[in-house]
């Protein structure tokens, strides 16, 4: 087969596979930030995208394709090729490793009752990592045409450079974070050996980015802690703020399936009504129960605002396999409940929660939206914050948690709020409900301005093109 000049590595795919009633295999567009960013490799030449099977659907449709190569149709004619790693090994590096651990340490999650627990059991799930890590690197090196360019993303993958520069030292290899990366106190919670081998996994890579400034700077201090103040000459370091598709964005929002949904939403508002949005993954890091209590405050706070305002919260599944996130899912749909039965009164229900995940609802609701809020703990960009204002249609103000990496980019225009403060969130809230017409359109430009700044075409391009810089430099 013909060698890829430009590759990408993601534990995520572009697509995934569900089995439907009839029997079928049916191709679906994967989620998160990630996959919209790199859909932009669909313009090169002489791709591939590496990426991992999921779950069954997604084992089935590759043992049904050649050479893991899947149907061009399922993927809009992107070359993908999907690693049927082993579903335990996978299960350990995927659940064990990179969800239970890393996001754990990069988004500064573990608290009473999570807490770090590096035992044997770990050390198991770890060799599990570092065989999934190897599982792409491998794959890598047979799919590499000379001196290619290969673009390895996230915290699934951190050993896959440097295991890739051994076996290919032709390659120009790039690392990118999609998550905030933690601060050095924080990260050395992990054992020693555990810290330096992911650290020097992606410092075998020729350059290694981040969405924001923050979270590079705090790489590079991880460097020079855990491995010494010279670890980090071989490793160009680099920023890339990832911004809204304004043009697919606008496009996809006029759609009728939009039209539809919003005559949905408009009823379940209620006439006159403001309405408060936040659309995430139901994800601890998001911290969708702090913006419920923080709602609860402003409708005790501000009774003025009962009957006159609902939040549509959208919090799609994520991650059900481990169950810290189902707990939380629970506690999630518990809060709302709780705030729907003491404040509900015939007509009027405070809280409308949507767990079945649905893009067009999620756009509707976006051009609706009278407020969005966006308060995660740590969220490495957050896209929400960046898509509401581009597709809103009276303008919206926009609640925005200074710990977000769209903060460096939005903060002036927001309304910004500690997340861990309920009482200033629910200050926010009012804020936000009371900003007058005007000043709430004039703020929705500037914030669509900076949020469209650095669209996922360019974005990937200029990853590649810096890497490229680096050769011939
Ligand atoms: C975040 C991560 C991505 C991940 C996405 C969805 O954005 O940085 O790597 O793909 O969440 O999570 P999931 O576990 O469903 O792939």
């Amino acid at each position: 087969a013909e060698k890829a000049r430009v590759l990408v590595a993601s534990n995520r795919g572009p697509v995934s596979y569900a089995r439907e009633e009839d029997g079928s295999l049916r191709a679906r567009r994967g989620g998160g930030g990630l996959v919209s960013g790199l859909s932009a490799i669909g313009a090169e030449a002489d791709s591939v995208w590496v990426c991992a099977a999921l779950g069954d659907g997604d084992r089935e449709a590759v043992r049904r394709a050649a050479g893991g190569l899947l149907p061009a149709e399922d993927t809009g004619g992107q070359r993908v090729r999907m690693l049927d790693i082993d579903a335990e090994v996978h299960s350990d590096a995927y659940n064990g490793i990179a969800n239970s651990v890393l996001w754990f340490v990069h988004h500064m999650l573990y608290q009473t009752p999570v807490e770090p627990v590096f035992d044997t059991e770990f050390r198991r799930q770890w060799a599990s990592y570092e065989a999934c890590n190897r599982a792409f690197a491998e794959a890598l090196a047979e799919e590499a045409a000379d001196g290619a360019a290969v673009l390895v993303q996230d915290y699934h993958l951190c050993l896959v450079p440097g295991m890739l520069r051994e076996l290919r030292p032709d390659l120009l290899i790039g690392h990118f974070s999609h998550t905030p990366w933690a601060p050095p106190d924080y990260f050395r919670l992990l054992p020693d050996d555990i810290a330096a081998a992911l650290l020097n996994g992606i410092l075998g890579a020729d350059r290694a980015a981040f969405l924001t400034a923050r979270w590079a700077d705090a790489f590079a201090s991880c460097c020079a802690a855990v491995l010494g103040p010279d670890s980090l000459t071989g490793t160009a370091i680099g920023v890339h703020g990832l911004g809204a598709d304004a043009d697919f964005l606008r496009e996809r929002a006029h759609a009728p399936d939009v039209e539809e949904r919003m005559t949905v939403l408009r009823a379940e508002i209620g006439e006159g009504r403001k309405a408060v949005v936040r659309v995430d993954r139901t994800e601890l890091s998001k911290n969708i129960v702090r913006g419920l209590l923080a709602y609860r405050r402003l409708l005790d706070t501000h009774p003025e605002w009962r009957e006159q305002v609902v939040q549509l919260a959208f919090a799609y599944p994520s991650r059900q396999d481990l169950a810290v996130y189902r707990d939380y899912t629970a506690a999630v749909q518990r809060v709302a409940e709780e705030i729907n039965s003491a404040y509900g009164t015939p007509g009027w229900t405070p809280v409308v929660l949507h767990v079945k995940d649905d893009f067009a609802r999620s756009l509707a609701a976006y051009r609706l939206a009278d407020v969005a809020l966006v308060n995660p703990i740590r969220d490495g960009m957050n896209l929400v914050a960046k898509e509401v204002p581009v597709v809103s249609d009276q303008g919206c103000a926009l609640v925005l948690s200074r710990e977000a990496g769209a903060y460096e980019e939005l903060g002036a225009d927001a309304i910004v709020v500690n997340p861990y403060d309920i009482e200033g969130t629910a200050q926010a809230l009012h804020t936000a409900l009371s900003m007058p017409a005007g000043e709430r359109a004039e703020r929705t430009k500037r914030l669509a301005a900076a949020a469209t700044a650095l669209p996922p075409a360019r974005w990937f391009l200029d990853q590649l093109r810096a890497l490229e810089e680096l050769q011939s430099s």
